[in-house]
This record gives structure tokens, sequence and C-alpha cells, in this order.
């Protein structure tokens, strides 16, 4: 049989791995598919860099524009990150009717309507599983399994690297300097840790989980944002006192008006499910009307659990297209507006550090 060829994007933490995990399990994946699925090329910026994984000289390239639009390329597995390249690539692959497994959260969430639609344009699939929550799945089941369904809210802890932090905070009482200064010696945390911190990695993922659980088109622009920079070891204890834990979450509701979608610093009661979600692990609270409250729990990130979510989509658009057929869409239909923040309901916890006198909390009232 007429083996798939895939054509690699980007071979860092995430992209060896998938390589590696194509050749060790050939065998299997190809017995899953009904045909082999082989490596035809691999695109990287810098080909003599030493790898995680020894890639034959005669697969690398740099010229990755070449690569995607070889006749003979089936499948594009994009894992080099942000906007450009990626974006212009994943569009010629599209376009010209070839796979697309993706793991780009930021594409996604910016540019995720341009790229459904030249999906469809090209009758091509365009799957992206690994860019929420990294081997959780998560997407498949809010677009597949819960189709059926109408979901609620999303609620979720979607950044590993600010739950480590706010977790370090909670239990070793470090400030979140310190806390910060250790996830990045223990590599949870980038050297500019400013896309986790602030928040821009967990809102492009509520954008896309959003979009998926409400059947809308959600961009990153329509998510509010607010990080944990502002996070003091004193907001901690205040919310240890009452019972509560700080969790950074990505939080997603329908409501009648529209969708609210937000990312921000929130206390949560330490009996709720997601209270419980340690260290670097991520973690995502589903609720919908006939199947109610679902979680999914699991690592967010990491090379080898990436790249496991990244096959899943592989082997699927495979055998789509040796069915001759593509997966289900992602549906707009419900083109419902997104919410400003001013119109979400939640409750605030307010700390105020006053002066011991009397009066001082009736002037505050
Ligand atoms: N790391 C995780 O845990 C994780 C989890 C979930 C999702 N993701 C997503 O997965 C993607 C990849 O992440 P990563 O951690 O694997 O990144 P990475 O380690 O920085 O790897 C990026 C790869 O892309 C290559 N590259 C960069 N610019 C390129 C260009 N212009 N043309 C061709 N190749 C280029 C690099 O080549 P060189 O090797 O030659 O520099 C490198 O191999 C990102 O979208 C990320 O958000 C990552």
């Amino acid at each position: 049989m007429t083996a798939l060829k895939v054509a690699l994007l980007g071979c860092g933490n995430v992209g060896s791995e998938v390589y590696r995990l194509l050749g060790e399990q050939a065998g299997d994946l190809e017995a899953r598919i009904g045909a082999p699925v082989e490596v035809a090329g691999v695109a990287v910026r810098r080909p003599g860099r030493t790898r995680g994984v020894a890639v034959p000289a005669g697969l690398l390239t740099t010229d990755a524009v070449g690569l995607v639009s070889r006749p003979d390329i089936d499948i594009v597995a994009e894992v080099i990150g942000g906007i450009e390249p990626a974006r212009s690539l994943l569009l010629t692959a599209l376009k010209a009717g070839k796979s697309v497994v993706t793991a780009n959260k930021a594409l996604l969430a910016e540019d995720g309507p341009v790229l459904h639609d030249a999906a469809r344009a090209g009758g091509a699939d365009l799957y992206y599983e690994a860019s929420v929550a990294g081997a959780i799945p998560l997407l498949r089941p809010l677009r597949e399994s819960l189709a059926g369904d109408a979901v609620r809210q999303v609620l979720g802890i979607v950044n590993g690297t600010t739950n480590y932090i706010l977790d370090q905070m909670d239990t070793s009482g470090a400030g979140f300097a310190d806390a910060l200064e250790e996830a990045q010696a223990l590599g949870y945390a980038e050297p500019d840790p400013t896309a986790d911190v602030e928040g821009f990695d967990a809102a492009a993922k509520a954008a896309i989980l959003a979009g998926l659980a409400f059947h809308t088109r959600v961009a990153a622009a329509d998510v509010h944002r607010e990080g944990i920079t502002g996070v003091t070891q004193a907001d901690i204890a205040s919310a240890r006192q009452l019972g509560h834990v700080v969790k950074l979450l990505a939080i997603c509701e329908r409501s009648d008006k529209g969708v609210s979608v937000r990312v921000h610093p929130a206390m949560i009661p330490r009996t709720h499910p997601l209270a419980g979600v340690r260290e670097a692990y991520n973690a995502v609270f589903v609720e919908a009307e006939s199947a109610g409250r679902l979680m999914f729990y699991g690592a967010g990130a990491g090379g080898v659990p990436t790249a496991s979510a990244v096959l899943g989509d592989v082997v699927a658009v495979a055998r789509n297209r040796l069915a001759g057929t593509r997966g289900p869409d992602a549906t707009t239909y419900a083109d419902l507006p997104a919410l400003p923040m001013g119109q979400a309901l939640t409750r605030y916890h307010v700390a105020l550090d006053v002066a011991d006198k009397p009066g001082v909390l009736a002037r505050i009232a």
C-alpha cells in the first residue's frame, strides 16, 4: 500500500518527539491507519543543531515552503509555533488539499477562521488537539463527543507554568518573584515568561475552547485577560483563610446574551475539583446540559505528552484521507456575541489593609 507522506515543520521540543514516535511506532500506526505513514521531510531553521533525535541529513531542510508545496505530501504537521511563517505554510498546504495537524494555539486563536475556511475550500482536514492542554484529549470531546449536548461552561487550568507558580506560592509561602525563579530553574517557565504569566497563552487557549464549546467564532482579542503578576502572598494567605486557593482560570460561559470568555486569577473553594490540580498539571472542567459535569486532567505540556496529541491527530487525518473524506468541522452557526468583562456576573474578594482604629471600617463602608 502507498505510504502517506508527512511533512514535519519544526523539530524542537515537540517536533523531535513526533519524529521519534512516528518511527518507533510505525508498525502499530500502519495497522491502525491501514497504510504506512512516512516522514518525507523535516523543516527546521538551523539544520546543524544537535537534536534530541537523529534525523537523517537528507530529510532536513530549511526550505519549509518547498516542502509543503511538494505534490507527494499528504499531511503537514506544524510544530514551529508563532504566527509567521506558520500561517503562510499552513494556508499553502490547506489550499493544496493537504491535511494539517498543528499544535499552534497562538495562530489558531489569531487566525482560526481563515485557516478553517482554507481547509473547507481545499477539502482538507485541520486538526489541533495539541494546541490546548497538551496531551489531554479535550478538543475532540468538545467537537465530537459533546456534539449532541449544550455546553454551558468550560472552566480550565490551561497553563502549567502559572499553575506551578501559584501552587508554589500556596504550598511553600513563596512570593511571586521567587516562585517564578524556581519555575524557570526547573524549565517550567521560559526565560521571558510574559506569554504565560500575563495570561496570553491561556487567553489563546480560552478562545479556542470557547469557539468549539459554543459553536461560535471567538478570537484572542475577545478574551478579557489578566495575568498573575499582581497576585501577592497576602492574596494567597487570605484565600487560604477562607478555605480557597488561587488559580489562573480560563473561564468560558454561555448565556442568553452571548459568550463571556476571560482569563484571570480566581479564588476557588478547596473542595472544587480544580483546586486539587497541583504543580504544572492542567485540568478542564466542562458543564453541559445533559452530560452534567465532566473533568479532563493530565499533562498540559512537555515534548512527549504533546507529541501524543499530535500523533493522535495524524492518525485521524490519515484515516480520513484513506477514506476519501474529511473530519467534522468546527461549527460556528451560533454566531454569539462576545460579551465585555463588564457584563460578566462574578464575585470579588476585596482585602483592605487598614489602621486598627475606631471608625476606620465605618469610613470604608
Ligand atoms: N513545548 C510544549 O510543551 C508545547 C505544548 C503544547 C503546544 N506546544 C506548541 O508546539 C509548537 C512547538 O513548540 P516547541 O516547544 O516544540 O518549540 P521549539 O522547541 O522552539 O521548536 C520549534 C522548531 O521550529 C523550528 N523553526 C523555527 N522557525 C522556523 C522556520 N522559520 N522554518 C522552519 N522551522 C523553524 C525550529 O528549528 P531549529 O530546531 O532549527 O531551531 C525548531 O525545530 C508551538 O506552537 C507551541 O505552542 C508546545
